[in-house]
């Protein structure tokens, strides 16, 4: 792994805020702000989550943070490369610290065996056809031990190492991959990009049931294209490409 260069140089602690994703919304129009600034809090009164939905964390407990990047270079056309490039790092971090079975759950899900252990919420602005920054909000559950109701769903590195984890130390070591990911990114090492995300994507080229408009079906995940959709294979050896919304996992 090579020395950070930017992740993390300017960084923003927050005892308690809205959204991670939200300052870092308004410092992009208000001041000036470096590629890898990083916007950290203890607590969120608005946390986001995907489509919509809220991330709730319980105070102090969580690594709860937002990346600031500027991959201007990135076709809009390849973007989901982007969301590629930051689950790999956190995953590879998580193999690093000898979580060996962690696996990117297409879209955007990071998992330890059947239960999700992190979310990231990527927001872009575009210029034109053009994407001038994206903001890169991840909660990592570090420390917390009880999800209530997401309880047979969720997990924290806590319970899944027994013991109570420094969030400074992990926030480091996870800066550090997901920097190095990022590099390959603006290398555009896109073959290597994509073989180890397929490495790492759950029911990868495996005979899986999904939910589709409430009816159980049997498919293989052939390929996530470049704009995020997922291929699978049916029976009759066809490909079929659905969208976010319109598939569901059953874990
Ligand atoms: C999801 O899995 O639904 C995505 C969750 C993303 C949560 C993080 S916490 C830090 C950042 N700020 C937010 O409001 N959301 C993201």
């Amino acid at each position: 792994m090579i020395d950070r260069q930017f992740f993390g140089r300017q960084l923003i602690e927050i005892d308690e805020v809205d959204s991670t994703n939200i300052h870092a919304q308004d410092l992009l129009k208000n001041q000036k702000v470096l590629e890898g600034a990083i916007i950290t809090a203890n607590f969120q009164t608005k946390g986001r989550g995907q489509m919509g939905t809220s991330w709730y964390s319980e105070k102090g407990q969580n690594l709860l943070f937002s990346l600031i990047l500027t991959p201007t270079a990135l076709p809009l056309e390849m973007q989901f490369y982007l969301s590629k490039v930051v689950a790999l790092g956190i995953v590879s971090f998580l193999n690093e610290i000898t979580i060996t079975n962690a696996k990117i759950k297409w879209p955007n899900d990071i998992y330890v065996g059947d239960k999700k252990v992190c979310g990231i919420l990527i927001e872009n602005n575009l210029r034109g056809y053009c994407l001038e920054s994206s903001i890169v909000g991840i909660g990592l559950n570090v420390n917390q031990l009880d999800f209530g109701v997401y309880d047979d769903s969720a997990t924290s590195l806590r319970l899944l190492f027994g013991k109570v984890m420094e969030t400074s130390l992990i926030l480091n070591k996870l800066l550090n991959n997901l920097e190095f990911w990022y590099m390959k990114l603006k290398e555009g090492a896109y073959q290597i990009i994509d073989e180890e995300y397929y490495r790492k994507l759950l029911f990868y080229n495996k005979w899986t049931h999904f939910e589709v408009k409430e009816k159980r079906i049997l498919r293989k995940i052939i390929q996530v294209n470049s704009l995020g959709n997922l291929c699978l294979e049916n029976g009759d050896g066809q490909t079929e490409v659905y969208g976010m919304k319109e598939l569901k996992f059953i874990i």
